[in-house]
Formats: C-alpha cells, structure tokens, sequence
C-alpha cells in the first residue's frame, strides 16, 4: 500500500530529498545546490513511502497573505501514472486547506501541464526557462 505523509523526522526529510535527488538532480539533471535550496528550511514537506522505501516527494510554503506555493513534486520513474502525484496533490492540498489558505501557485514544469490541469489548476504565464527548464506559472483557487 502506498501513503503519503507530512515529514517530522529527520529521516522522513532525508527520504523526500532522496526521491528529489533521484529525479530532478539524477534524472533531470538539475545541479543540487539549486535542487536543495534556502527555502527547504522553511517548507513543510511531504513524502510518499511503499513497503518502507519513499517513492514520493513534495513540498509547501506559504508564500504571502491566503496564498501557497506548492513545488519539488515527483515520483520515482516505475511508480509513475498509478496515481501517486495525484494523493501527493491532494495530501499537500488537504494540509494547505487546513491553513485557510484560498489559493495555491505553481511553476509547473512544461510537461507536467496536464498533470496539473487534470488537478483543477490553470496556467497564469508565458513559458520561461528555471533552472534550464521550460515552465508555466499555474494557479488553483479553493472554493471557499
Ligand atoms: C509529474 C509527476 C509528478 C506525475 O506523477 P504521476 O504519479 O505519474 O501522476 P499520476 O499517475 O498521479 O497522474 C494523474 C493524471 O495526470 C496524468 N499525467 C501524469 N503525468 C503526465 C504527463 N507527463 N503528461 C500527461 N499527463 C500526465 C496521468 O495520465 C493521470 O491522468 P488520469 O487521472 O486521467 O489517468 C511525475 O511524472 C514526475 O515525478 N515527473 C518528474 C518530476 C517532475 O517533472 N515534477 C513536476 C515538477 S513541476
């Protein structure tokens, strides 16, 4: 069975930078020090375990007044398209919900767009390059 759950310990922090590792630093090619950045220290962060071994990662902050960012979402290449990113989603959702937070924002990289949109959330910019990356800035509002 698959979970997803908020990080509190140490080694529940170091199982979400592993799957990060593996896939935007080993897979995308992303260097880590822009992979592992200034605003882990602030994040609230999410990992997704199956029979012990973190297969999920995500993070949130809170980033101005009833406004959150959600980023560094992935999931480990063999356990793609079962799901997993969308109870990622919804747990990271569910915690910022909880915070009477009405919108949620994105960089969103390009192929992930209808990841995303499947999720309700619509893309507020023109392309830009992050990190060598082609992405879109996309948002979601709760209802209230
Ligand atoms: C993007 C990512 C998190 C999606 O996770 P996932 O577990 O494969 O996605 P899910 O299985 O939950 O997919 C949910 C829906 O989105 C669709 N979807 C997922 N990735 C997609 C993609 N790249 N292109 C088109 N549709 C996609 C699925 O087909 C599924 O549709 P359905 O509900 O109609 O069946 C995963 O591909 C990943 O880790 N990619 C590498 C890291 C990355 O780019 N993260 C995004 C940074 S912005």
């Amino acid at each position: 069975m698959v979970f997803a759950k908020i990080v509190e310990t140490e080694k529940e922090l170091q199982d979400a930078f592993f799957v990060r590792k593996e896939v935007f630093v080993k897979e995308q090619g992303i260097p880590l020090p822009l992979e592992i950045d200034e605003y882990d220290e602030i994040a609230t962060h999410f990992v997704a375990y199956f029979e012990n071994r973190p297969i999920a990662a995500g993070r949130v902050r809170f980033i101005e007044d009833l406004t959150a960012t959600v980023d560094r979402v992935c999931v480990l290449p063999p356990f793609r398209r079962k799901q997993i990113g969308v109870l990622m989603m919804k747990s990271l959702e569910q915690y910022i919900k909880g915070s009477n937070i009405k919108k949620v924002k994105i960089k969103a990289q390009t192929h992930a767009i209808p990841f995303y949109e499947k999720q309700n959330y619509y893309i507020t910019s023109p392309e830009f390059l992050d990190a060598g990356i082609p992405h879109r800035a996309m948002e979601k509002v709760f209802d209230s």
